[in-house]
């Protein structure tokens, strides 16, 4: 299936193409956590399947999550229905999501060491099956993307057990401990690599690497826990799997942005909703792909507002490889009809 998805005489991808290079007028789009909760379909089937987990682990319905946007939207690319807690669990930690609170890994590693942990690789299994599915049946000229979390953003979660203010326990941690927070890094970085490579081996076609978090560090820090292990992420993966474009989305690095795409040598750069988008395209290569940055609550908002905002992206991104996104993941509570309604703008026929 791999093979003949990557057909050279295969059906165009514009998605695939911009993520190798090529302008496209109109750009393409798919939109962050674009499968879930803003969703009727999503929401039915979580329900019949009982929690988010559960769903993840059934490849049939993870599938299905993952196709529902795309039949609903036609959206150019299709993301895996996966999270990036995954890779924690598969390292041996304990994970739930708590119902309206997020989730919950235990035990953290601020107070065991990494090496109590056993680690059950097989917790993956599920998601190779589901890509397997997807890749199956996604229709002609979408791009499947896969994806991880970084290193980072992983560990930020492994470390406090769940989602934390300021990631404040984590960047402590690295400060005060270095060569155990390393350890961290690096273990997730070496499951990463296998893991995407597996990704890819079932069938999608290129890969996000999400660091939602990398806004909290200092420079120095971002240089050592964002950009190093992202860069020999990118290395590696790529000696394995040549030819599978890399997307980086380093959320709330700003004015390191230029450095991360310089340093990890990412195919392609995610930008968040804060970045303006002409000051990043005048500090990032002119051939850089980008990808952004709508935000989601002009998305949210609808109508002149969100008019203004794609308007705003679209013209200074129109002299380079552009995929339209939104800058952070789309919310529950967006009405469906303003999704329509940045199709048509994106697509040109308002
Ligand atoms: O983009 C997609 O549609 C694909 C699937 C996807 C999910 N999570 C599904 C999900 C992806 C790419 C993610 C990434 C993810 N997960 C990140 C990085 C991107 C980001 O948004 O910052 C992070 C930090 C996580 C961790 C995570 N997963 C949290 C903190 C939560 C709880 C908060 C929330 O948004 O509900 C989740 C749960 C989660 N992951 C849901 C979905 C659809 C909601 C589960 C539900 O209640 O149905």
């Amino acid at each position: 299936m791999q093979a003949l998805r990557s057909a050279a005489n295969g059906p165009d991808r514009p998605l695939f193409a911009v993520l190798n290079g090529e302008r496209r007028d109109p750009p393409p789009i798919w939109l962050m956590r674009q499968a879930g909760r803003y969703l009727p379909e999503y929401r039915a089937l979580r329900a019949d399947k009982g929690g988010f987990l559960d769903l993840v682990h059934d490849s049939d319905a993870a599938a299905e999550v993952t196709l529902q946007p795309i039949r609903r939207f036609g959206f150019d690319g299709a993301i895996l229905f996966s999270d990036i807690l995954v890779v924690p669990h598969a390292l041996g930690q304990d994970l739930r999501f708590v119902a309206g609170e997020g989730p919950r890994l235990s035990p953290t590693l601020v107070d065991h060491a990494l090496s109590s942990l056993t680690p059950a690789l097989d917790r993956l299994d599920d998601v190779y099956a589901t890509v397997r599915k997807v890749a199956a049946a996604l229709p002609p000229g979408k791009t499947f993307l896969g994806f991880a979390g970084s290193p980072w953003t992983v560990a930020t979660y492994m470390v406090a057990g769940q989602g934390s203010r300021e990631q404040a326990e984590t960047r402590r941690m690295a400060y005060r401990d270095p060569v155990a927070f390393g350890a961290i890094i690096d273990a997730i970085a070496d499951l990463t690599v296998d893991y995407l490579a597996a990704q890819i081996s079932a069938g999608v076609d290129a890969v996000q690497l999400f660091d939602s978090w990398s806004g909290s560090l200092a420079p120095a820090e971002f240089e050592r826990w964002v950009i190093a292990p992202t860069a020999r992420i990118v290395d590696r993966l790529r000696a394995l799997r040549p030819g599978v474009p890399i997307i980086g989305f380093p959320k709330g690095a700003g004015g390191k942005l230029a450095a991360y795409a310089r340093e990890t040598q990412v195919d392609a750069i995610g930008l968040d909703e804060t970045v303006d988008p002409l000051w990043a395209d005048g500090v990032l290569p002119p051939s850089l792909p980008v990808q952004g940055n709508l935000d989601p609550l002009a998305l949210v908002t609808g109508g002149r507002a969100l008019e203004d905002a794609v308007a705003r992206i679209r013209t200074a991104f129109q002299d380079r490889p552009h995929i339209f996104n939104l800058g952070h993941g789309i919310v529950p509570d967006c009405p469906i009809a303003h999704v329509e309604q940045l199709l048509r703008l994106v697509r040109g026929h308002a």
